[in-house]
């Protein structure tokens, strides 16, 4: 297995562009299933996560063409010839279960096995099935696997118990077929659902209020086919300004909306951080002295988003002072503190909350990246650190982060990919 080799107390400086978004496109994905018109999808990173939601869909039959370099993707879905994702990448992948909805729409029939995906919590599917069965799906559990069919979907009034992204979209995604009107309450407001009701819209869905808590669905007989652009990657341009900060650099991130970054930027400046936004998509951050500590709370957008939580907490490691974090969105999200402390950040947790005790400076150790975002809070964290860090699996960047090693070293970051000499190997395996 590879590990990341990082040279730390090297300060970034320079310009990066984000890419498209990650969930903003995995979604889109699925919800090509729900045409048989061709779908062309642009700004589409080349990620993990991304090549493994192809592969679900040409195993259910679509035709997908990638061009990584371009960032364009074209999916057909004119005929599907299943309706049963294959067990091991479902499994491989959370998002997976977006296929769902659409499904669910389009064959009247699926069979999914419950998917993987980040270990940061239970992450139950209750809310999304309960949305498709007020809408007329019938759903069991048979060996592992979840079964659900419809004799046709028909619009329902919904209430989520909590803004759950995926069962937003999943639900979002099976209403613009169904029969009548869908009313979908205290629903999810993040830009990548805002993104997918744009994108179905585009292929002549009638959706309305997508971005508030109340969104309505009237649903239609057929989709065609579009061409759709994704969102720049909120989470992906946050990492990179956390990156210029922490390393006391200053660096521009370009290709970003601004107003989807607005609960990272009230943070940082709370901390003292210098971060100016150059027009609506540019976004230049730096710092000129000691940060301050400060206390953080995560919730569904637009309240500080959880995906940058550990991220933030590489930050606060080494401000003045004492911040407390608190997780409301995931259970198991402070798997990055144990890499954190290897490091010799001071943090104690306590159920959901984490108590950093602001360190001089973190010194590079041998740490494992355990998660996407718990690892992308190691790298950074390592990139502002004295000395030497290993990073091991760090696999799990590769699920959400373009070419992030190339990127850092164009900002003047001493990291590299490093593989594990044959002798090595040998030794390893007895
Ligand atoms: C999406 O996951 C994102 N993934 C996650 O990004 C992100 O962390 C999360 O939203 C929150 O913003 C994609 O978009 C592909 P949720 P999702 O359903 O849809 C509970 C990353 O790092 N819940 O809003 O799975 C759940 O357990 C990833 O890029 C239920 O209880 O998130 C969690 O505690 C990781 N029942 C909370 O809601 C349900 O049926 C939020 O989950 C569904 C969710």
């Amino acid at each position: 297995m590879d590990k990341l080799l990082v040279q730390g107390g090297v300060p970034l400086h320079g310009s990066v562009k984000a890419n498209g978004s990650k969930n903003a496109t995995l979604p889109i994905m699925a919800a090509a299933l729900l045409s048989a018109e061709p779908v062309i999808i642009e700004g589409v990173p080349d990620l993990m996560d991304v090549r493994t939601m192809a592969a679900v869909l040409q195993a259910l039959g679509a035709s997908v063409r990638f061009d990584p370099v371009d960032g364009i993707m074209n999916i057909s879905a004119e005929v599907l010839r299943g309706n049963e994702p294959p067990l091991q990448l479902v499994q491989q992948m959370r998002a997976s279960f977006l296929v769902l909805g659409p499904l669910l729409a389009r064959c009247g029939r699926v069979r999914l096995s419950l998917p993987g995906g980040c270990a940061i919590g239970i992450r139950p599917v209750d809310l999304h099935l309960k949305g498709l069965t007020a809408m007329g799906a019938h759903f069991s559990m048979v060996n592992g696997c979840i079964e659900g069919e419809t004799d046709g979907l028909k619009g329902a009034r919904i209430y989520l118990d909590y803004p759950s992204v995926g069962a937003t979209e999943n639900i979002i995604s099976a209403a613009v077929l169904a029969r009548g009107t869908t009313i979908l309450e205290n629903a999810a407001t993040e830009p990548e659902i805002v993104d997918l009701a744009n994108f179905l819209n585009s292929m002549g869905a009638l959706i309305s209020g997508a971005g508030t808590t109340s969104i309505r669905v009237e649903g239609v007989s057929r989709l065609t086919g579009t061409r759709y652009k994704v969102i720049p990657d909120r989470i992906e341009a946050g990492t990179l300004l956390l990156a210029g900060i922490i390393t006391g650099g200053e660096v521009i991130v370009e290709n970003v909306l601004s107003d989807h970054l607005k609960p990272l930027l009230a943070k940082l400046r709370e901390t003292g951080a210098e971060v100016e936004e150059l027009g609506h998509s540019a976004i230049r951050a730096g710092r000129s002295g000691l940060l301050r500590a400060v206390d953080l709370k995560t919730l569904p957008y637009p309240g500080f988003p959880t995906d940058l939580q550990p991220q933030f907490m590489a930050l606060l490691a080494t401000c003045l002072g004492t911040g407390v974090i608190t997780e409301t969105v995931f259970e198991n999200r402070f798997r990055h503190v144990e890499g954190l402390s290897c490091m010799g950040a001071q943090i104690q947790v306590d159920g959901r909350h984490a108590i950093v005790h602001g360190v001089s400076a973190l010194t590079g150790a041998p740490v494992c990246a355990s998660d996407l975002r718990g690892g992308a809070a190691l790298l950074l964290a390592a990139l502002g650190a004295r000395g030497q860090t290993v990073i091991s699996d760090p696999y799990h960047l590769w699920r959400g982060y373009y070419r992030l090693v190339e990127r850092l070293q164009e900002l003047g970051a001493k990291v590299k990919r490093v593989y594990p000499e044959p002798e090595q190997l040998i030794s390893t395996g007895g």
